[in-house]
Order: structure tokens, then sequence, then C-alpha cells
């Protein structure tokens, strides 16, 4: 298959974990004859130091014309505490979801047997362990209206506003995709919402109510986000398809790398309506950045989810094999090392990954 992927490796560990991403991809494409090129892109605190603007139309276009975008990173301590900045990394994240449409971000929470200890909770609440949250990307608070902190005369104080809008159709396509991913795995959906309290949540329930009649197959239940926050650690392997609003998915999966040991390990996809974005769940770890140590499987684990999107299942799965292999083998980056274990870093576990695959 010939590929055009747009790599925008972003701040923070993003180039570092790029770089390996980008090394395990190619390996895979040379055992299965893909021709694949790679167009790189800036994006984040690094296109606002060049350009002024973190998500550049010129990246804006080659994402277009890609088939593929994979994402590391965006971030900069230098904005974190400054709530008056104009213009921040993070906002070219927003934008790219925006404008390419990524309304269905697909993140999938799964363990290994060798790293349950790596949880905070006990291995045999987290031991099998295996769902994925499908949380809605372009909607919600995240872009509804909103009135940044300033001066109220009527009430003589600084007031500030977000709006968390949802319209019937983006809560009918989202809950689609949770459906489709459901009847592929245990046919189990949770809804999850407020709808004891947000009217948001209301419309969210009142469309699934509907939908669930043309899906008698999967078995549908509604959870509210407090009580889904604590089932999640309390059994979670209760859960197998969650569908959820923008805010509430963002929160909830930070909490699910929890069950997995370590944000490192996290991939995910985001779809929609134009080129769909590969991209681990974490975040840029300004102060891991340069110092050979975050972990690169959830952007490599990213890389597997690019394949398989293109029905490129063996290739993932050599992608898979391949992660199990290095962590069985102790070929692990300092947060889940085990003791005494020997030392690798970035560069030296995705050079193990590309000498697997290149041999097996
Ligand atoms: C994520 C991140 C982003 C989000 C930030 C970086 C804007 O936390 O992808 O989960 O809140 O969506
Ligand atoms: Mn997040």
């Amino acid at each position: 298959m010939k590929l055009k992927i747009a790599v925008l490796a972003g701040d923070g560990i993003g180039p570092e974990i790029m770089e390996q991403g980008v090394a395990v991809m190619d390996a895979v494409a040379r055992k299965f004859g893909h021709d694949i090129s790679y167009q790189e892109a800036l994006c984040g605190a690094h296109a606002i130091d060049e350009t002024g603007d973190p998500f550049p139309e010129d990246t804006f276009r080659i994402c277009q014309e890609s088939d593929a975008v994979l994402f590391a990173s965006v971030g900069d301590p230098k904005y974190d505490n400054d709530p008056t900045a104009k213009v921040r990394p993070e906002q070219g994240l927003l934008a790219m979801r925006k404008k390419l449409g990524l309304f269905a971000n697909i993140r999938p929470v799964t363990t290994f047997d060798c790293l349950v200890h790596k949880s905070p909770l006990k291995d045999d609440i987290v031991k099998g362990a295996d769902f994925i949250c499908i949380r809605e990307l372009t909607g919600g608070m995240y872009f509804g209206k909103k009135q940044e902190p300033a001066m109220n005369a009527s009430i003589g104080t600084e007031d500030a506003l977000d709006t968390n809008y949802y319209s019937r159709p983006e809560v009918e396509r989202i809950l689609k995709v949770a459906y489709q991913y459901a009847r592929q795995r245990r046919r189990h959906l949770t809804v999850v919402d407020k709808a004891n309290v947000l009217a948001s949540s209301r419309l969210w329930r009142k469309v699934a109510q509907e939908m669930m009649t043309d899906y008698p197959d999967v078995t549908t239940d509604f959870m509210y986000v407090d009580n889904a926050a604590m089932r999640m650690i309390q059994e979670p392997t209760f859960f197998d398809v969650i569908v959820t609003e923008n805010t509430f998915g963002d929160i909830l999966t930070d909490e699910g790398s929890c069950i997995t040991g370590s944000m490192g390990l996290l991939p995910s996809a985001s779809t929609g309506t134009s080129t769909p974005v590969f991209e681990p769940i974490h975040g840029s770890w300004p102060q891991g950045k340069g110092l050979n140590i975050a972990n690169p499987l959830a952007q490599i684990l990213s890389v597997a989810m690019l394949y398989e999107y293109f029905d490129l299942k063996e290739e993932g799965a050599m992608i898979r094999k391949a992660v199990q292999a290095s962590l069985d083998a102790n070929v692990r980056t300092p947060e889940i090392q085990v003791a005494g274990g020997a030392k690798y870093g970035t560069k030296e576990v995705g050079a193990w990954l590309v000498d697997y695959i290149n041999n097996n």
C-alpha cells in the first residue's frame, strides 16, 4: 500500500518519541512491502515560535493532503503558568481536531500481564481489564461559546464562561461509531453522562435511548460520570466500550492510564470527516525532554492503530507482538523497568523493536 503520512512531532518529548514511532513504522513497511512517504509539519509551541500560529495553514494543508497524521504532543511550560497568553500550544491540537473534523477519539485501555503491578490498583482488580473509551472530540465545552475572564460591571467582579453545547447530529454520529466498536467487541456499551444535572447530557441520553433499539444485539447501559469514575477503579473489567462527551472523556482516560500502569503506554486514534490522526494520549512532558527517558510505546502503539485503520491487520499485530516481546525481555524505559533491570532509553527501546521486527 502507498501511504502519505504527515508527521507532527510537536513539543517536549514529542520529537524523541516520534523518531522511534517513524522508525518502527518504516521497519514494518519494509517488511510488508509498503511505500510510505513522510512529510513533517509544525504544530504547538514550536509552531508559535516560528509562525505565530500553533496550527499554521501550511500544516493544515499538509494534513489534508495526507492519508493519515502521526501526531506526538504539544505544550510548553512557558504558557502553562500564563493564563493571559493570547495563543497557546494546545490551541494547535484543538484547531487540528476541529479543522479535520475528528469527532471520534478512540482510546483503548488495555493491560499487560507483566505490568499489572505498575498500576496503583490491586493486581486482581486490573488483571484482564480491556475496554475502549470513545470520546467525542469536537464538541462540548472545548468548543462551545466562551468568555475569557473579564470584569462584569453588572455584578462588580470578574466572571468567565464555557458552554457545554451539543446538537443531535453530533450525538448521533458518535453513538454510531460506539455501536460499531461494541459490535466488534463484547457487545456492551456504557453511555457515560450526567443526565441528572446537565441538559446536554439529557440530550445524549434521549438520543442513546432511541438508538439502542436499532442495536438489540448490544447491551446498552447508562452511567453517571461520577459513578463511572468510581466503577473504573473499582471494577475496570466491567467495561467493554464507553462512549462519552469531550470533557468527561478527557478526564476518564487519564484515569484509565492508571489501570495500564503508565501514561506512556496508551495510544489513540481520532477519526471523522477528513484525515485521521494517531497520537499517544499523554502530553509533552517537558521535564523529560532531551533526557532519552520517555516511553515511546504509546507512540509506537499509535502506529499499530494507524496500520489497523487501513485494514493492515498483520502489520498492526507485528507491532503489538514486538511491544509484548520487549516488555517480556525487560527492554523497558525507566518508569516501567523492573528493579535492577538494565537501563533502556527512548532510543534503545525503539532500536530493539526495529531489530525484532526485522528478524521475526
Ligand atoms: C488530551 C489532552 C488535550 C485535551 C490537551 C493537551 C488540550 O489532554 O488529548 O487528552 O484536553 O484534549
Ligand atoms: Mn487529556
